[in-house]
């Protein structure tokens, strides 16, 4: 099985109307490379705007990936925070996140793109954690998203696997279509990965203030206890996004890709990548897909054996 990997394409018509296109020439290009499924790792829009997310959906339609074996989908900060566009917004933002009602935009989003969970597994009707299974591969759904606090998030980005989330993930972790997929995939927005991490992979890095508030609002809250229980579940493979550039790296010995910089990378000149997982062999294949910003052609980067990043088999 062929699983493209991108995430963030921010989709926002208003602010952002050139994601529109972009969005789909990497989805086209990944279907014409082949893939069988695309996962898209939260962030599909900017704004959390109904318009934005219909547009969306209307995409996937139009490219026939609007279906669960085609598809797999979570939330990001922005599809249920929205995110500050204009100076005046900034300012008004924290209080926006303080009063925004995260279960009804959770609602809105799953309702938009219900086909693609109609064949998840849940646990007591909630809709995340859930537990997917397509072939040899199965995948899991997390919504990282975390609730507002004034001190612990306060602009709704940084993000958080609650204690009652962790023990849904562990009981479909002793599921039948877990235990028995020959691949297993967790597919959440917030990353993993620490500032070393982010040196050895030569990410764009905030300096000074910049950094400081970077670091106090991007992240994910217990990061150590969720990788336990990831490796406790015997996860393979973390796709997620958030911070925007296209990357791999590895924590306690699980591979983990951001696949941010597909649509909207931090740096432009970084240009537009996203990666394609060839599951078909015992090892699995990672590879870089670079989208040309001006034609309408792509080159491949294969990972060399010294990325720390490799599936077990
Ligand atoms: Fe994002």
């Amino acid at each position: 099985m062929r699983i493209a990997h991108l995430s963030d394409p921010h989709i926002n018509l208003k602010y952002h109307p050139q994601h529109l296109p972009r969005l789909r020439r990497v989805l086209e290009d990944a279907l014409k490379r082949g893939a069988d499924h695309i996962v898209i790792s939260g962030d599909l829009t900017s704004n959390a705007d109904h318009r934005d997310l219909r547009t969306t959906r209307r995409l996937f339609e139009m490219l026939g990936i609007m279906s669960p074996s085609k598809l797999t989908i979570v939330p990001g900060n922005h599809d249920i925070y929205g995110g500050p566009h204009l100076a005046d917004d900034i300012l008004a933002f924290p209080e926006h996140c303080r009063t925004c009602n995260t279960q009804e935009q959770l609602a809105v989003f799953q309702e938009n793109f219900a086909e693609l969970f109609s064949d998840s597994i849940t646990i007591g009707g909630l809709p995340y954690p859930f537990l997917k299974r397509l072939k040899h591969v199965a995948f899991m759904g997390i919504n990282s998203i975390a609730e507002h606090s004034l001190t612990g998030n306060p602009v709704g980005s940084n993000g958080e696997i609650t204690k009652s989330e962790r023990k849904i993930v562990t009981q479909l972790g002793n599921n039948h279509a877990w235990q028995t997929a020959q691949f297993r995939i967790v597919v959440m927005h917030h990353h993993l990965f620490g500032r070393k991490d982010l040196v050895r992979m030569g990410a764009p890095a905030a300096r000074g203030l910049a950094s400081m508030i970077e670091h106090r609002t991007l992240k994910l809250h217990g990061k150590r206890r969720i990788l336990r229980v990831f490796e406790e579940a015997g996860a393979d493979l973390v796709l997620h996004g958030h911070v925007h550039f296209t990357g791999q790296y590895e924590r306690n010995g699980l591979a983990c890709l951001n696949g941010a910089g597909a649509v909207y990378p931090a740096r432009r000149e970084d240009g537009f990548s996203y990666h394609m997982i060839d599951l078909g062999v015992r090892t699995p294949n990672i590879s870089v897909i670079h989208v040309s910003k001006t034609k309408r052609e792509s080159t491949i980067e294969l990972l060399d054996s010294n990325t720390p990043v490799m599936v077990a088999a």
